[in-house]
């Protein structure tokens, strides 16, 4: 069986970049992002063009495939628009596979680090859906078509109920994170205590009135680094795995440079009682 594989510090999430996608994929491993995050949801990410910009790095020899890590998600067609990766007439775990199958074809790989369900067939509930695509997504790693499987968009519930079925529970889960909530405190606590890596995503935009607080702006220009640059080391403090989608080179220096800011224990306990 293959080992696990390390996983990032950092994610580079590659949605909404359409024709940007193959320049700024190859753009972010150049700049020193190992981590890549993609999906199968032509409607929001150009998984074509994130194979085309690694391999564009693998020709100008940045890195090859050994080093990075490669996350896709099987997304359900209420996720999509009419371009879809499967036969949506098939049963779920059909799709399931053929989502993968085109997205290794896309990526130019045999395996994918990470798959991830892009997010629970019902607002509220883990349900039989869910169940068939996950029990597929599962025989998805066994068969070593990815390394370790992922869930996206869940509530505290949802993990809760995908606990109290029997399923195996996952390696990732991906949300977006609302400081208003404690930065999703209950899924982060539920995450920590299974040894579920957090995935973070909209960090910034979510969250317009922490990037905006004077105060962390202030503290921002006394440690001589930006907003942002503190957010992305507080999310790591608490134990978050963040992305980051910047289509901007000075942004994507700033984010992969945030690891180095070292934010004191009050300052973190500060921020992670802001506003939630
Ligand atoms: N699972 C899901 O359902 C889901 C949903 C949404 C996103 N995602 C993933 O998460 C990734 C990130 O998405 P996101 O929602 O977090 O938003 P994002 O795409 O990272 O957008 C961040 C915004 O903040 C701006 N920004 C300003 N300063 C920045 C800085 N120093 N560093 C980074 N950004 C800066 C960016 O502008 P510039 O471009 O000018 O820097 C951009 O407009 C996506 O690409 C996708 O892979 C997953």
């Amino acid at each position: 069986m293959a080992s696990e594989p390390t996983t990032p510090e950092f994610l580079y999430g590659t949605a909404w970049k359409e024709d940007r996608t193959e320049g700024l994929t190859e753009l972010a491993v150049k700049m020193g992002f190992r981590g890549i995050d993609t999906a199968n949801q032509r409607r929001h990410y150009f998984e074509a063009g994130v194979g085309e910009g690694l391999a564009a790095a693998y020709r100008s020899g940045i890195v090859t495939r050994e080093d990075l890590f490669l996350q896709t998600k099987f997304t359900y067609q209420r996720g999509q628009d009419h371009r879809l990766p499967y036969d949506p007439s098939a049963r779920v775990g059909v799709q399931v596979a053929q989502s993968l199958a085109s997205s290794l074809e896309h990526l130019g790989t045999e395996h994918v680090e990470s798959f991830v369900l892009h997010g629970p067939a019902s607002a509220h509930d883990w349900t039989e859906v869910d169940a068939e695509a996950w029990k597929a997504m599962g025989a998805e790693r066994d068969a070593g078509r990815t390394r370790l499987l992922g869930v996206s968009n869940v509530s505290p519930g949802q993990l809760e109920q995908m606990e109290a079925s029997g399923a195996e529970l996952p390696a990732f889960v991906q949300n977006r994170c609302f400081a208003r909530l404690g930065w999703d405190r209950e899924v982060r606590l539920f995450c920590k205590s299974r040894k579920i890596v957090y995935q973070g995503f909209s960090l910034l935009t979510a969250n317009p009135e922490v990037v905006g607080h004077p105060p962390l702006e202030a503290m921002a220009e006394r440690m001589n680094a930006t907003p942002a640059q503190i957010v992305f080391s507080f999310a790591r403090a608490i134990g978050i795995l963040p992305l980051t989608g910047t289509s901007d080179a000075d942004h994507m220096r700033q984010d992969l440079a945030s690891f180095e800011l070292k934010l004191p224990a009050d300052v973190v306990l500060a921020l992670e009682s802001l506003s939630g």
